[in-house]
C-alpha cells in the first residue's frame, strides 16, 4: 500500500513541507559565492543514524536548492569545504561554524548539536545568508526542549485542531511511519530535543502503552526521534496498577504498587532503553492519584521516580491541580491559587529525577493571564514552564495568532524571586536554582492534516517555538522573519505585508475577544466561539461576575482571594491596587465598575466597545494584506489561509457583536462614538 506522504500532491507537499522548502537559489551570484563551501564534507568523527540523518538531510537540501551533489568522505582533510567534527569540552549541544576562504568548520559538542549545526547552516542558506566569514557560536538556553501531544490512540487528538493523530488509529500504531520521520526532522531543524506521543488524559486502552501489548511499536517510535536527537516520554496512568487489572489500590506507598512500578520500569527499558520517562497528570479533572489514598504528591511522583531511577529516566509531574467540581455560589475558593496552594508546600521534597511541569499562567491558556506566581516559589524543586501551541482558546488554528509575543512576555516577566531581574526565563533555565533537570514544554499543534497544522499560518507557532526556547533573546520579529523567509520565499513586499499580518495578531485576537484579562467567555467544551455566561454558573472555577454595575474578580488581599499574595513583593504591591496594576490585566485581579477609568484614560465599558470594533477591523486588515499576495504565493497556501481569515472575520464579528451586546445590556452606557450594537 502506498504511504501517506506518497499520496499528496505536489502542491500539498509545498505545505508538507513547512519551513523546509529547500527552494531552488534563483540569484546565480548567492548559489556561486556558497557553493565552494557546499561542495565536500569530511566527516572526521565517528558516524551514528543522528549523523547519517544530518548528512541526508544535507544533500537532500543542497540537491534541491543548488542541484549539488555534495561528496562526503569520512576522515578526509579539506581545501575547500565543510568539516565535522566533535569537541568534547562543549556542552551536549552547543556548537560551533566557522568560516573563511570556502572553507566551513562545523564542530558539536554530540552527534545532536552536529545535526543542529547543519540546520543551522541550511537556515542560513533557506534566508540567503552570506556563509562568509561566519564565527557562530550557538548553545541553547533550555536543556530540555518538549512537545507534548495529546492525542488518544482511536487517533483522535484533545484539543486538536490539524486532523487526527499520525501516530495511533484504532488503538493501534499507525504501520507507515513517513510521517513521524518527517515530523522528526521538523523538530530537530528546529532544536526540539523530547517529546511525549500520547494524551496526558491516559484512558483505558492507552494506559496499555507501558505493557507488552504495545512495546514493540513504542520503540520502533521512540527509535525514529532518537535517530533526530529526540527523546521520547510516555504519558502514563497513575491507577495503571488497578487499570490493568492487577492490584486493587494505587497508593504510593504500598509495596505491591511500589513492586508493579518497579516492575513495570525493567520492561519498559528492557525494551524501550532510549526512553525519556514518564508525563504524569494526577489528581487532575477527574485523573487518579495520590490524593485517593490521602497521599501528598511528593509521595505519588517519588514512589514512579525511584522506579525509573535505574535506568536514568524521568518523571514530569504536572501541577494543573486544581478543584474543577466547585460550586459557583462559593466566593472564596479561586481556582487561580490552586498551582501555588498545592505545590509550594512541597518545594524541595521531590527526588531529583522528577521534574514538575508548571503552565504559564494559574488559569489555563487563556488569551491574557498573569505568569503562574509558582514559578519563582519553587527554590529547591526541577521545573518546567508548559505553553500551548495548540490555540484552545486562541482560535483553535482557525484564527491567525502569533504566539511567540505572549510567550515573550511570559519569559521576560521579571518574578522578583532573588531580587530585581530574576525572569522567568532563567528560572525554568535551571539558571537561578541551578536545577539539575530544566527546560520548557508545549502542547503540540500538529496532527495528520497535509501542512501539519490545519492553518499554514499556525506552521509558524510550532516553528517560533522551537527558536524561541532555543533563545529566548531572539525577537518575535526575528523569528517570523527567518519562517517567513523560508517558507514562502524572499519577494520583500511579501515579506513585509505578512509581517503586517503576523505581528499584530494576538493583540486583535484579544481586542475582539474577552476583555481586560477576565478570560473564558467560550462555549462550554469545546472552547470555541463567544459564550459570555457559558462558565459562569459551572464548576470550573471560571467567573467573571459582571452585573449592572461592574465585572472583574477580586482578587486582593485586602477585600478579595488573596491570590495576590502569592507574588513577590512587587508583584504582589503592583497587582493589588487598582491604580498599578497593568490595564491588561485589571479584570484579572479587581472588581470594577463599568465607568473605572483605565490608565489609558478610558472607562471599562468605552475600553470594551473600542477594543472590539478595533479588533474587526484588524481582521480585515489582514485579509486586505492578504489577498495583495495573490500572485507571489502558490494556490494550494494562498487559498487555504484566505478561507481561514475569512472564518476568522465572521467569527471575530460574532464576538465583537456578542460581547459589546451584553454589556450594553448590562450596564445601560451607550458607546460614545455610536456604533451599531444590538
Ligand atoms: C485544558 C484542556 C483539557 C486538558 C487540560 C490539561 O483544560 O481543555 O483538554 O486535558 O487542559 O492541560 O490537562
Amino acid at each position: 500500500s502506498e504511504r501517506m506522504v506518497d499520496m499528496l500532491s505536489e502542491e500539498m507537499l509545498t505545505s508538507y513541507r513547512a519551513w523546509l522548502q529547500y527552494e531552488p537559489i534563483e540569484d546565480q551570484s548567492y548559489a556561486s559565492n556558497v557553493s565552494a563551501y557546499l561542495k565536500n564534507v569530511a566527516v572526521n568523527l565517528d558516524c551514528d543514524e543522528i549523523i547519517d540523518n544530518a548528512l541526508i538531510e544535507w544533500q537532500t537540501a543542497l540537491g534541491s536548492m543548488l542541484q549539488m551533489n555534495s561528496a562526503v568522505d569520512v576522515g578526509s582533510e579539506l581545501d575547500q569545504g565543510l568539516i565535522l567534527k566533535l569537541d568534547a569540552s562543549y556542552q551536549e549541544d552547543t556548537y560551533t561554524i566557522d568560516s573563511s576562504e570556502n572553507l566551513l568548520t562545523l564542530t558539536g559538542g554530540s552527534s545532536r548539536a552536529i545535526l543542529y549545526g547543519i540546520f543551522h547552516v541550511l537556515r542560513l542558506i533557506q534566508q540567503r545568508k552570506s556563509l562568509d566569514n561566519l564565527s557562530i557560536k550557538e548553545t541553547p538556553k533550555n536543556k530540555i526542549r518538549m512537545i507534548n501531544h495529546w492525542d488518544d490512540m482511536d487517533g483522535s487528538v484533545e484539543r486538536g485542531y490539524a486532523g487526527e493523530s499520525f501516530f495511533f488509529k484504532d488503538y493501534k500504531f499507525i504501520k507507515d511511519r513517513q510521517r513521524i520521520h518527517d515530523y522528526a526532522r521538523l523538530l530537530s531543524s528546529v532544536g526540539i530535543n523530547a517529546l511525549t506521543i500520547n494524551n496526558v488524559n491516559v484512558h483505558k486502552i492507552e494506559t496499555e502503552l507501558v505493557t507488552d501489548t504495545y512495546l514493540a511499536d513504542v520503540k520502533l517510535t521512540s527509535d525514529i526521534f532518537n535517530q533526530y536527537g529526540i527523546t521520547m516520554y510516555l504519558s502514563i496512568n497513575y491507577a495503571a496498577p488497578i487499570e490493568l487489572g492487577v492490584l486493587d489500590t494505587a497508593d504510593p506507598l504500598d509495596e505491591n504498587v511500589i513492586a508493579f512500578w518497579e516492575k513495570t520500569a525493567k520492561r519498559v527499558y528492557e525494551v524501550v532503553p532510549n526512553l525519556g520517562g514518564f508525563l504524569v497528570k494526577a489528581d487532575s479533572e477527574n485523573r487518579p492519584g495520590p490524593f485517593t489514598y490521602n497521599r501528598d504528591h511528593a509521595e505519588g511522583a517519588n514512589m514512579l521516580g525511584k522506579a525509573l531511577e535505574p535506568y536514568g529516566g524521568i518523571v514530569i509531574w504536572r501541577c494543573f491541580v486544581y478543584n474543577n467540581k466547585q460550586d459557583w455560589r462559593d466566593r472564596k475558593t479561586d481556582r487561580a491559587r490552586a498551582a501555588y496552594d498545592h505545590f509550594k508546600p512541597l518545594d524541595g521534597k521531590f527526588n531529583d529525577n522528577v521534574v514538575l511541569q508548571i503552565k504559564n499562567g494559574p488559569m489555563d491558556f487563556q488569551v491574557r493571564e498573569p505568569v503562574s506566581p509558582l514559578i519563582g516559589e519553587l527554590k529547591d524543586t526541577n521545573q518546567f514552564l508548559e505553553f500551548q501551541i495548540a490555540q484552545e482558546y486562541l482560535g483553535q488554528q482557525r484564527h491567525l495568532v502569533y504566539l511567540i509575543p505572549q510567550w515573550k512576555e511570559v519569559l521576560e516577566f521579571d518574578t522578583y524571586a532573588k531580587g530585581k531581574g530574576t525572569k522567568v526565563k532563567d528560572i525554568v533555565s535551571g539558571e537561578v536554582f541551578d536545577n539539575k533537570i530544566a527546560g520548557i514544554v508545549a502542547v503540540s499543534n500538529v496532527g495528520i492534516d497535509y501542512n501539519w497544522t490545519g492553518h499554514t499560518m499556525a506552521q509558524l507557532n510550532l516553528y517560533g517555538y522551537g527558536r524561541l526556547i532555543w533563545n529566548p533573546d531572539l525577537t518575535a520579529e526575528e523569528i517570523a522573519m527567518e519562517w517567513i523567509k523560508q517558507t514562502f520565499g524572499h519577494d520583500p513586499q511579501l515579506i513585509e505585508t505578512i509581517m503586517k499580518m503576523v505581528m499584530p495578531s494576538w493583540e486583535a485576537y484579544e481586542n475582539y475577544t474577552s476583555p481586560l484579562g477576565i478570560g473564558w467567555m467560550v462555549n462550554v467544551s469545546h472552547h470555541y466561539g463567544p459564550n459570555i455566561d457559558g462558565y459562569e454558573y459551572d464548576m470550573w472555577g471560571t467567573y467573571h461576575y459582571a452585573d449592572r454595575n461592574g465585572i472583574g474578580v477580586d482578587r486582593t488581599i485586602a477585600t478579595g482571594t488573596g491570590y495576590t499574595g502569592q507574588y513577590y513583593k512587587e508583584n504582589q504591591e503592583l497587582y493589588e491596587s487598582i491604580e498599578t496594576c497593568p490595564d491588561e490585566l485589571l479584570l484579572f485581579f479587581h472588581h470594577v465598575p463599568y465607568t473605572h477609568v483605565l490608565q489609558s484614560g478610558k472607562t471599562v465599558i468605552q475600553h470594551i466597545y473600542d477594543t472590539h470594533f478595533k479588533g474587526v477591523e484588524q481582521v480585515e486588515e489582514m485579509i486586505e494584506h492578504w489577498t495583495s499576495l495573490e500572485d507571489k504565493i502558490d494556490q494550494r497556501r494562498y487559498q487555504d489561509v484566505k478561507e481561514r481569515l475569512e472564518h476568522q472575520l465572521w467569527s471575530a464579528k460574532e464576538w465583537r457583536d456578542t460581547i459589546n451586546t451584553y454589556f450594553y445590556r448590562k450596564s445601560g452606557i451607550a458607546d460614545e462614538h455610536n456604533r451599531k450594537i444590538y
